[in-house]
C-alpha cells in the first residue's frame, strides 16, 4: 500500500486538499484491489468540499493530463497516462423509488460511505495529514475481504432499494472474485429481484457481460437464477433449467449443462462472444422438445432455431448486432457439425463443407464443441475429446491440400449473368449452389477452365444459351 501512496498523484492531492481545508480520502474500488492484489488504474477521491475545485488544483500539478468536469454530477476526472482519477464532494443521497434520479445534497465523509453498495467497496485511505494513509474501515470491509463476503453495509432492501443495478453487481462481484453472498443480503436479492425492472437493460447487460467475462460465470448465472434476477430479463434461459421424465426416460438439464459448457469455454478462450455462444447453443432446447415413443426425447432442429433465436435476443439485451452477432449466430448454428464428423467413414466434401460453412469461425467452433462435452463418465470424455483432435486433424490435412477456408468459387453470379445475358434469376440461383457444390464435392476441380464448362452444361440443362 506504501508503493501506491508514496505515488505523486496521492502526495499532491494531499497537499491541495490540505490548502483547500478539505478532507479527502481515496475510496472504493480501488482500495479494495489493493487487499486482492488486483491491478487497477482508476481511482476514486471523496472529498468533503468541492470535488471539482480540488480536481482544478491538482491538474494544475500534473503536466500532461487531461481534465472533464461533469457539472451536473458534481465530479471532475483527470486522465494521466493510463490512470483515472475521479472526483466528488461527499454526498448524501436519497432516492426516489420509482426513479434513478437521486436527491443529492453535499454530506460529511460518514453520509458518502454509507450510500455505497458492499462493505469491501466501503473501504478508505485518509490523504489528510494527521493521518495519512490510514485506512477507514467504517463497516468491517477488510474482515468480509479476507473471509470472501459480499455484505451491504446498511440493510440490504434499502442498499438494493437505493440502486437495484446493486444487486446486479452482487452476483457480478461474487463471480469476479469467487466471494460468497452473505444470508441476509442474498434473502434480500430474492425480495427485491423484480425492482431490477427500473434499470435500463444497457447497465444490466453491462454487469451481465462482466460475469460473463470473469473466470468462472456459472457462480453469477446460479446467483441470478436462484434469486430469480435472471427472470427479468433472460427467461429463454431460465427455460433451460428442469428435467422431465417420461416412461423411464429422462433427459439432462439443459441450464446447467449450459453453464458447465459456459464455464469450460472460459478455459479456453476470453473472447466475450464465443462465450456467449456457449450460453446460447441450447437455447431452443425447450421449444423443440419432442418425446418419441419407444425412443426418448429428442431436439431436432434445436441449433437452426436456436440460431433465428439469436438476433431477437440480442436486441432486447442491447447487445451489439454487428459482426460479433454474426459469429455468434454462426456458432449456435453449426455447433453441432464437428461431433458429427467423428463417425468412422467422413468424406473429404463433408470436411470440405464444414470448412466452408464455418469460415473464420472455424478455431471458435472447435473450442465451442470440445466445452460442450460434459459426460461424467472420465472413459467416454476422453474418446470425445480424441475424436475431436482428429477432426481438426482431417480439416487441417483438407485444408492444407484445397485452401477452402474463405473461399469463393471462380466464377461468380456476376460472371454467370453475363455469359447468358440475363439479371439476376432462380436460374442463376440455381447455377451458382450446383457450381459450389461440384466444387465442394470434388466433382470439378476449382479452376477458372472446368468451372466455365460446368455453367454452360448447367445453362444447357436449364434452357440457356451462351451469349
Ligand atoms: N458504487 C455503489 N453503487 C453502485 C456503483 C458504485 O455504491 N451502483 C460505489 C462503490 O463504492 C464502488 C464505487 O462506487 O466501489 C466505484 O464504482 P465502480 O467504479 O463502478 O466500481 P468499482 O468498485 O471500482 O469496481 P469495478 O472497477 O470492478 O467496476
Amino acid at each position: 500500500m506504501k508503493e501506491y501512496l508514496s505515488h505523486l498523484i496521492f502526495k499532491t492531492v494531499s497537499e491541495e486538499s490540505q490548502k483547500l481545508g478539505f478532507q479527502t480520502y481515496v475510496v472504493g474500488g480501488f482500495v479494495r484491489d489493493i487487499y486482492l492484489k488486483r491491478d487497477s488504474k482508476d481511482v476514486d477521491f471523496v472529498t468533503v468540499g468541492s470535488g471539482i475545485a480540488l480536481a482544478s488544483a491538482v491538474q494544475k500539478r500534473l503536466k500532461g493530463s487531461h481534465f472533464n468536469v461533469f457539472k451536473n454530477f458534481g465530479t471532475a476526472q483527470i486522465k494521466t497516462d493510463d490512470w483515472e482519477f475521479e472526483f466528488v464532494g461527499a454526498r448524501k443521497e436519497s432516492y426516489d423509488r420509482n426513479s434513478r434520479k437521486p436527491k443529492v445534497e453535499d454530506g460529511t465523509f460518514r453520509d458518502d460511505i454509507y450510500r455505497r453498495d458492499f462493505t469491501i467497496n466501503t473501504l478508505a485511505i485518509s490523504l489528510n495529514q494527521e493521518n495519512y494513509g490510514e485506512l477507514v474501515d467504517t463497516f468491517g470491509g477488510l474482515q468480509d475481504l479476507q473471509s470472501s463476503i459480499i455484505r451491504t453495509p446498511l440493510d440490504p432492501h434499502i442498499t438494493f432499494s437505493d440502486d437495484p443495478l446493486r444487486m446486479m453487481r452482487a452476483a457480478r462481484f461474487a463471480a469476479q472474485l469467487n466471494f460468497k453472498i452473505e444470508e441476509n443480503t442474498l434473502r434480500a436479492l430474492k425480495t427485491e429481484a423484480h425492482r431490477l425492472s427500473i434499470i435500463s437493460q444497457e447497465r444490466t447487460t453491462d454487469e451481465l457481460n462482466k460475469i460473463i467475462l470473469s473466470r468462472k460465470p456459472s457462480i453469477g448465472f446460479k446467483i441470478l437464477f436462484n434469486t430469480k434476477l435472471l427472470h427479468e430479463f433472460f427467461p429463454e434461459m431460465v427455460k433451460l433449467q428442469g428435467v422431465e421424465i417420461r416412461e423411464g426416460k429422462g433427459h439432462k438439464d439443459n441450464f446447467y449443462h449450459t453453464l458447465q459448457v459456459l464455464d469450460q469455454c472460459c478455459q479456453k478462450t476470453t473472447d466475450l462472444w464465443v462465450r456467449w455462444s456457449a450460453i446460447l447453443h441450447d437455447i431452443a432446447k425447450p421449444p423443440t422438445k419432442r418425446f418419441v415413443k419407444g425412443e426418448g426425447w429428442t431436439f431436432h432442429g434445436h441449433e437452426d432455431k436456436g440460431s433465428r433465436m439469436v438476433k431477437p435476443i440480442f436486441k432486447r439485451l442491447k447487445l451489439p448486432l454487428g459482426e460479433n452477432m454474426r459469429k455468434v449466430i454462426n456458432l449456435v448454428k453449426l455447433h453441432l457439425r464437428p461431433i458429427a464428423l467423428t463417425k468412422e467413414y467422413i468424406t473429404d466434401s463433408a470436411i470440405r463443407r464444414l470448412i466452408f460453412d464455418a469460415g473464420e469461425d472455424l478455431e471458435d467452433l472447435m473450442i465451442l464443441c470440445k466445452s460442450d462435452i460434459t459426460t461424467k463418465n472420465k472413459e467416454k470424455e476422453k474418446r470425445f475429446q480424441a475424436n475431436l483432435i482428429n477432426v481438426e486433424k482431417n480439416i487441417a490435412a483438407v485444408e492444407e491440400r484445397d485452401r477452402i477456408r474463405n473461399w469463393q468459387p471462380p466464377i461468380d453470379g456476376q460472371q454467370i449473368m453475363n455469359v447468358f445475358g440475363i439479371g439476376p434469376s432462380r436460374e442463376i440461383g440455381e447455377i451458382k449452389t450446383a457450381l459450389k457444390d461440384a466444387i465442394l464435392d470434388g466433382i470439378i476441380t476449382n479452376e477458372y477452365d472446368e468451372a466455365f464448362k460446368f455453367v454452360l452444361e448447367k445453362g444447357k440443362e436449364l434452357g440457356l444459351y451462351k451469349q
